[in-house]
This record gives structure tokens, C-alpha cells and sequence, in this order.
């Protein structure tokens, strides 16, 4: 459909109008109190969303006939050009059939430690890439240890969860940044950055989806180099509930996870995840809601970033709790016949609470405790 010119818009001005008054569209899924102080809000205001439905319900009428231009889609680097592109070898993507999480570790060369001050994905393919993560792997680290270099490669579920009885997670791996519908490439902010150790590896998590006709996908990942050491470092930490058994039929399963501080920090950007039984999605900070998603769509992924970086005082606790619909009643089920457990795939299901937090960037990284199940194999 077009939005471009007063005739065009017409015959959609019905659809228009159930979308707003739905909620549906624009499409984002915070209420209206976490909103106020979260950043780059695709919500109308009030004062627009009465305008735009007292036109649409008159017909659209033309009494000012506009003419738009659409923007042109984005094709070179939306936060300028990247210092280093890591490009992702072509794979072929079938029409049909389930697809294994694929994996490509590869070498950074890097001799010295060096700071991001963001990144940005290029994705090529979007009707067939469900999501990419690329994870900083320290040297020493024991995560997909075996897989070989430059080439992509399916490993296993025990090969992925297989790591050392002592390893700290901060030095198996580290989530720089993730791929998902919804993404929109932005910074971490002034004097905030990622920290990539020297002689570490990037290993990319890839979840290619046949989507009815085959693909080939030759993604790209943009790093770009702070010009000046920053003030503090950013890391994402990631509670994830691995034990979820959504009974059959069930309309408001809830799970909960958290992470307490065991210093300060500051909490920068949430992202909650769940899969096609999605409900709704709250996140807490001690008795404070921060995020609260009544209606959480699988088709948004959205990152929401906090105008300004919450205090997170030492002993703060950030819980995140899930509700799913099992039902027959959620028109996304699959299959509301059967119990629910953890999985990579959609017709399986996650709760990861998603979120970014920035320390002193000269303290030590490992300060977050993540509540309940060590953490399962997988990113999204
Ligand atoms: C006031 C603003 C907007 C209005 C009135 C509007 C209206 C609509 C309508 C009528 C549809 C068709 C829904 C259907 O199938 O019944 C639609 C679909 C869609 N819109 Fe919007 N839209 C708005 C803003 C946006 C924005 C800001 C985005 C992107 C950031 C967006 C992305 C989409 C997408 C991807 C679809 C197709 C997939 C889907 O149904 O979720 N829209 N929109």
C-alpha cells in the first residue's frame, strides 16, 4: 500500500483507522508510562492519533492534496563507514524445511584491545535471516571451541553448551550485538563502548529460515573503532528461564527471571524475547516498572533505548517476567496442543530479558548475577 499522495491513501483509510484504534499500528509495543522515558517512541501522540482519526474517519478527504516522496531504502551504512566489515560467506538457504542454528567464527587479528563504539548489521536477505548474533569470543574461551574458522558451521547443542566448570561468562563470550525483525541500527551513546579484547574472535550465531522460495544470504557486520577511550563500558546480560514446560492449551503461563547488581552500573537499553506464544512482557527494576509490553508481537523485536541510563545501585534487582498464550485463541499458535519447553526454533519458546548495562569502563566486566538455570546453549 501507498501512503504517498492524499489518492492513494483513500482506499485504505478503513484499514488505517482499525490499525490505530487497534494498536496495532504504529507498531510498538510499550505502554503509554514506560514510554515517557524511552527513547526514538514510534507511538502517535494523542493530539496526532485524534487528527489523523477524525480525517480518516471522514474518508481521507483531499481538501489539501500532498504529495510524498518515500524515503529511499537504506543500502549503504546508516551510522557512516564502518572501520572494520566482517562480511558473512554466502549460504544457501533452501525453499522449505527446518534449519539448525549455523555458526561462523571469525578471526579478528586484533593485537590489542580495542574499543566499539557501535555496530551496525547489513542484512541482505531479510525474508530468510530470523536473526544473527555475533558474540566476542576472549582467547582461551571454551564456546564452540571446534568449530573451524571462516566457514560456516552447524554445531551441535552439546558443542554449543559445552564449557568449563570454572569459565566465567564474561570470559566465554559476549554478545556485541544482535539481528532481529525490528532493528534499528544505533550507538550506544557518548563516551559508552564494547570492549574487544586482543586475539579475541567473533563467532556469529545465524538463524537462516526458509521462507517458500530458496536465497542466498551474504550479510554484513560493520564495527566502528572509538576515536577516544570511553567512560564506560557497555555489556548486555541476558536471564533466560531454560526450564519453561507451557502446559497445553494454556492462555497466561508466567515465568520470571533476574539479575542482581553486585556493584553500580546504569541500565542503558531492555529487549524482551519470546517466541510465537508471546504474551505480554514486564521488566522491574526492585519495585519500579521500567518496560511494561501488554501486547508483545514475535514480529518486533524491538530494542527499546532509555532516553537517559537508569542508576542501577549495587543489590538492585531486574526481573523479567514472561506471560505466554498456549491457547487456541492466540491466532500465532502453532500448536496449542502440545507442552512448551525451551527451543531455538519459534514453535519453541524462550524468555530472555535483554539488556544492555554500562559500568566505569576500567572495572571489572563480571558483575551481574543471573537468577535460576545457567544459561542454555543459544542466544535468541
Ligand atoms: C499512523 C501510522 C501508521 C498507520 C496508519 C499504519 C497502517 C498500516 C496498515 C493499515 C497496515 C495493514 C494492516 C493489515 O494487514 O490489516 C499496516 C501494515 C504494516 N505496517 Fe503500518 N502503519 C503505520 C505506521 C507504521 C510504521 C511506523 C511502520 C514501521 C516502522 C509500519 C510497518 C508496517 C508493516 C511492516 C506492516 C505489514 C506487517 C504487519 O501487518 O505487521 N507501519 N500498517
Amino acid at each position: 500500500m501507498s501512503f504517498e499522495s492524499s489518492q492513494s491513501i483513500r482506499p485504505w483509510a478503513k484499514a488505517m483507522k482499525n490499525s490505530i484504534l487497534k494498536g496495532s499500528m504504529p507498531p510498538w509495543h510499550a505502554d503509554e508510562p514506560s514510554s515517557a522515558h524511552l527513547a526514538r517512541v514510534r507511538a502517535l501522540d494523542p493530539k496526532d492519533k485524534a487528527t489523523l482519526l477524525s480525517w480518516l474517519e471522514k474518508g481521507a478527504p483531499a481538501d489539501q492534496p500532498f504529495n510524498l516522496k518515500p524515503p529511499a531504502s537504506p543500502t549503504t551504512w546508516q551510522l557512516g563507514k564502518p572501520d572494520v566489515i566482517l562480511k558473512i560467506p554466502a549460504a544457501q538457504i533452501p525453499a522449505s524445511g527446518t534449519l539448525q542454528y549455523t555458526f561462523l567464527v571469525s578471526k579478528l587479528n586484533l593485537t590489542a584491545d580495542q574499543w566499539i563504539s557501535a555496530a551496525e548489521w547489513k542484512i541482505d536477505q531479510r525474508q530468510v535471516v530470523h536473526h544473527i548474533n555475533s558474540f566476542v569470543r576472549p582467547p582461551g574461551s571454551s564456546y564452540v571451541k571446534q568449530a573451524p574458522l571462516d566457514q560456516l558451521y552447524v554445531a551441535t547443542r552439546e558443542e554449543r553448551a559445552a564449557r568449563r566448570t570454572d569459565e566465567r561468562e564474561i570470559d566465554r563470550r559476549e554478545l556485541l550485538l544482535g539481528y532481529e525483525p525490528g532493528y534499528v541500527p544505533q550507538t550506544w551513546g557518548e563516551g559508552r563502548a564494547k570492549l574487544i579484547r586482543a586475539g579475541s574472535d567473533m563467532v556469529f550465531e545465524i538463524h537462516y529460515t526458509a521462507n517458500g522460495k530458496s536465497a542466498v544470504d551474504s550479510s554484513e557486520l560493520g564495527l566502528y573503532f572509538a576515536k577516544t577511550k570511553p567512560i564506560e563500558r557497555v555489556l548486555t546480560i541476558s536471564p533466560a528461564d531454560s526450564n519453561l514446560a507451557i502446559p497445553p492449551g494454556e492462555p497466561n503461563y508466567q515465568s520470571h527471571v533476574t539479575a542482581t547488581m553486585l556493584d553500580d552500573a546504569k541500565l542503558v537499553s531492555l529487549q524482551p524475547h519470546m517466541h510465537l506464544r508471546g504474551k505480554a512482557y514486564r521488566i522491574d527494576l526492585d519495585q519500579t516498572t521500567v518496560l511494561n509490553v501488554p501486547s508483545y508481537d514475535f514480529n518486533w523485536q524491538t530494542t527499546y533505548f532509555l532516553k537517559q541510563p537508569i542508576p542501577l545501585k549495587k543489590g538492585a534487582v531486574l526481573s523479567c517476567t514472561a506471560w505466554f498464550d498456549n491457547s487456541p485463541n492466540n491466532r500465532f499458535n502453532p500448536d496449542p496442543t502440545k507442552t512448551i519447553t525451551w527451543g531455538d526454533q519459534s514453535w519453541e519458546e524462550m524468555n530472555v530479558g535483554f539488556m544492555e548495562i554500562a559500568i566505569p569502563a576500567t572495572r571489572d566486566p563480571d558483575i551481574v548475577k543471573l537468577s535460576g538455570t545457567t544459561r542454555p546453549a543459544g542466544g535468541r
